[in-house]
């Protein structure tokens, strides 16, 4: 190891620049800049490592963001306070305030009514003279009282609370993974913090291999290190979580509205040879009257694992294929790998190479490695040229009729290094890790123009990823992209859904898909799945059916297997497991109205679907604990059983009044919260509430999707003193007409009042719509609708479809 030049405790900053929209803190070797990107959002790039430069430069040098969106410059205010060694200087805006330590080169951060919510005890890095790669270190450490949880990080495993953990971010490809398994394959270095009730935000915005100590080792510490030569952190305002959740999106962007087809069941397989094969479980879903949108065509599709062909033995006719696809409902979506043959002759290795777009090793040659094709080499999608031409590559698929595309092993994975190692030795530089790979991918010092791995790794598969997703904007600028991907980075979610990779068929594996879920989508990842009823290994019928019971729920349900394992279509487990999972895949497409309706918040809010129970109940630790069940949107509760045999099982129910709901219809005597139930759940239910004051809206089953103007729709409302609920519709597909409905509800003292009012062009698609309405007493009159009944608790109302103000007299 090179000899170390440290340059950490003790910090101090003895000089500041202020500048409308900049506060910029020197020390002597270090530097802290501050600015406001957003509301509620401040950014501090801690600059530790700057040795003697920081006394001669007026200005950090401007740096490269992969994630955070364009913005503008808010001012900010700056105050300083005390007096010599204790001076403090507070610089803020509205909503927060940081008050840095001039003595100490450190910070606390407070909220608008003065209350910490964070605080920085220090921050240091190390420069190394060695060559090439591994120079730096930096670190920050926040102090966090023990009773302050820790959410997000994207996709990690562990509880819903991760406090306690260690975590790397390194995109890995890691088969197989267990519970514990960490670095998996998306690094999103974004958290929240709470206590108290109170939320609040940690992103830092760096590419470069990074890790972080959640109070793991230091009780009151969490400690992040980066390999980079800085800490570019954004602090992010709540209170609530879902302020924060906001406020990151609003940075990082949000998940665009998907076609809607990508909603619907999807079937897939590593194993389907052929047309043939595509053809058999097409008509096996049809056969079966099982809903079906989308089959996926993976790797053995191409001709020798090259992409962007197809193998013609296999698929004589795909345009053909994808036709008659078509016909049934279903879209095919392609597997599309980064890994590029090496194989003179092959037009994509042949561009790529002529136009200087792959990694290289160290000493400068085109890096070779072997994937699924062997040999491989690799586009370098950190550089926006690479992007564009692989974003064009797309377009005979397109042409072919292939409607969505899968970006797998985008870590990127390779699974030997043919001249990875290939590395110059410097005469008189120490060199460390020289060649160094970690996972089974490139080389920490492999060439990226001129970045090295380990700084771009991370954001590799975020490359990719832009490039198809703008790629397809362009070609078919009518239709909405549907982009899947394994990897990615803070941002990802701009691009693509992820799904979490190849998990097993294991009940674990069912239990911490919930908590995997809810930490991508509070890391704004809305859509997202895992594969239904696991990739690898054997699963049996009871697991399909309670895997696809939760799967109804996620925001995208996939039946994925490895090549090897026992068939998992869902016909391949006799009764009554089919008929069980017809009837919650049944389910899923009866909740489309509302699960479009939050894509689409989610799109404009950067709210997830899958929410856990402390996003609307902060300040409740039983609450946090729950991380075995969550909220579809605001109002279900979703308790899944994921546990094999189980009947029954025990559920924590948060603030409010709560209806069970367990088959999409009332299931019981609403129960208030605040309390722990046991909830009965035989094979074919899975526990379920509906909030008061809450509604969730249904269609009528289908064997697949067509548009998202709903011809039949029945709201279900959990009445209460206020009620508000929302629809949102379009054709589904492309950028046209849309219809925001939004539902509010007041009932007091013997009157509960409906109003409905909307937003936007769209025509409406129905005559008439059904409200069911639960909680209220039987009543005297209702004025405003066609026909109503009463029974048994429930209220049904039958009104015409664009019905404006009901009147229940009580
Ligand atoms: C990887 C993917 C898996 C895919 C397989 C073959 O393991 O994660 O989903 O089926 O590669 O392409």
């Amino acid at each position: 190891m090179g000899s170390l030049s440290f340059l950490s405790a003790p910090m101090h900053f003895n000089d500041l620049s202020a500048e409308t929209t900049r506060v910029t803190f020197w020390g002597s070797h270090s530097a802290l800049e501050i600015r406001s990107p957003l509301p509620g959002v401040l950014r501090l790039r801690h600059l530790p490592s700057l040795g003697a430069a920081a006394v001669t430069l007026r200005e950090v040098p401007s740096k490269q963001s992969w994630s955070v969106l364009e913005h503008l410059e808010r001012p900010l205010s700056i105050r300083r306070e005390g007096q010599g060694a204790e001076q403090t200087v507070v610089v803020g805006t509205e909503e927060l305030s940081l008050e840095v330590q001039l003595a100490l080169g450190t910070w606390r951060l407070r909220d608008a009514g003065g209350r910490e919510l964070a605080r920085c005890d220090s921050f240091a890095g190390e420069v190394r003279p060695d060559y090439p790669v591994t120079r730096f270190r930096s670190r920050l450490t926040l102090r966090s009282p023990v009773d302050e949880a820790w959410l997000g990080f994207g996709e990690k495993v562990g509880a819903l609370d991760k406090r306690g953990m260690r975590f790397t971010f390194w995109n890995t490809d890691v088969l197989p993974h267990h519970p514990d398994t960490d670095p998996l394959y998306q690094s999103i270095p974004f958290s929240l913090g709470l206590r108290d009730g109170i939320a609040w935000g940690f992103f830092l915005d760096e590419s470069w291999r990074m890790e972080v100590d959640v109070a793991a080792e230091d009780p009151l510490g969490v400690r992040w290190e980066s390999s980079g030569p800085e800490l570019d952190a954004y602090v992010f305002a709540g209170p609530l979580p879902s302020d924060v959740v906001k406020r990151y999106t609003a940075l990082t962007g949000r998940a665009p509205l998907p076609p809607l087809w990508s909603l619907g069941a999807q079937q897939s397989r590593w194993g389907y040879e052929n047309a043939k094969d595509i053809r058999a479980v097409l008509h096996g879903y049809r056969k079966a009257r099982l809903p079906l949108d989308c089959l996926y065509l993976d790797i053995d599709y191409m001709e020798g694992y090259k992409v962007w062909t197809w193998d013609k033995t296999r698929y004589p006719d795909p345009a053909g294929l994808a036709r008659e696809a078509a016909e049934q409902g279903v879209r095919l979506v392609t597997i599309v790998d980064p890994g590029v043959k090496a194989e003179p002759g092959y037009r994509v290795y042949d561009e790529a190479l002529a136009s200087d777009f792959l990694v290289r090793n160290d000493r400068g040659s085109v890096l070779l490695g072997e994937v699924w094709p062997k040999p491989a080499v690799f586009p370098d999608f950190t550089r926006a040229p690479v992007q564009k031409w692989w974003g064009k590559l797309h377009k005979e698929f397109l042409e072919t009729g292939i409607s969505g595309f899968w970006n797998d092993m985008n870590e990127p994975s390779c699974f030997k290094l043919l001249n990875g190692n290939e590395s110059f030795s410097v005469p008189g530089v120490p060199s460390a890790d020289v060649g160094k790979v970690e996972g089974i991918t490139l080389p920490y010092d492999a060439r990226h123009g001129d970045r090295r791995h380990l700084e771009v790794h991370n954001v590799y598969a975020l490359g990719m990823a832009k490039g198809t997703y703008e790629g397809l904007r362009e070609l078919a600028p009518e239709r909405r992209p549907f982009v899947l991907t394994r990897a990615g980075f803070a941002g990802i979610q701009r691009y693509a859904a992820v799904w979490t990779g190849d998990n097993s068929s294991y009940w674990a594996h069912l239990e911490l898909s919930i908590s995997m879920l809810l930490g991508l989508g509070l890391s704004g990842v809305s859509f997202a799945g895992v594969d239904v009823p696991g990739f690898l290994g054997r699963a049996s019928g009871e697991m399909l059916v309670r895997w696809t019971q939760l799967g109804a729920f996620y925001p995208m349900l996939r039946n994925h297997s490895a090549k090897g394992t026992p068939q998992q279509e869902p016909w391949c487990f006799g009764e009554p497991y089919l008929s069980l999972t017809r009837q919650w895949m049944e389910h899923r497409y009866r909740l489309l109205p509302t699960l479009y309706t939050l894509m689409h918040e989610a799109s404009v809010e950067g709210l997830p679907v899958m929410r856990p129970l402390v996003m609307y109940a902060p300040g409740d630790t039983e609450a946090l604990r729950m991380d075995d069940a969550f909220l579809f949107g605001r109002d279900l509760l979703v308790a899944p059983i994921v546990r094999q045999y189980r009947t029954r099982r025990h559920m924590y129910l948060p603030e409010g009044r709560w209806l069970p709901f367990s088959q999409l219809a009332p299931s019981g005597e609403i129960l208030e919260g605040r309390q722990h139930t046991l909830a009965e759940a035989p094979l074919d239910t899975v526990p379920l509430w509906l909030r008061a004051g809450g509604a969730v809206a249904l269609t009528e089953p289908a064997l697949h999707t067509t548009t998202a103007q709903w011809k039949q729709l029945t709201w279900h409302i959990h009445a209460a003193p206020r009620i508000d609920a929302r629809l949102y519709e379009d054709a589904g597909e492309g950028y046209g007409a849309a219809r925001l409905t939004r539902l509010v509800g007041e009932w007091q003292s013997g009157r509960c009042v409906l109003e409905r009012a909307t937003e936007g062009e769209l025509p409406l698609a129905r005559q008439q719509e059904t409200l069911c309405v639960y909680g209220l007493p039987a009543p005297r009159e209702v004025r405003g609708a066609r026909q109503h009944r009463f029974a048994e608790g429930k209220l049904t109302l039958d009104v015409e479809g664009d019905w404006r103000r009901l009147e229940i007299l009580l």
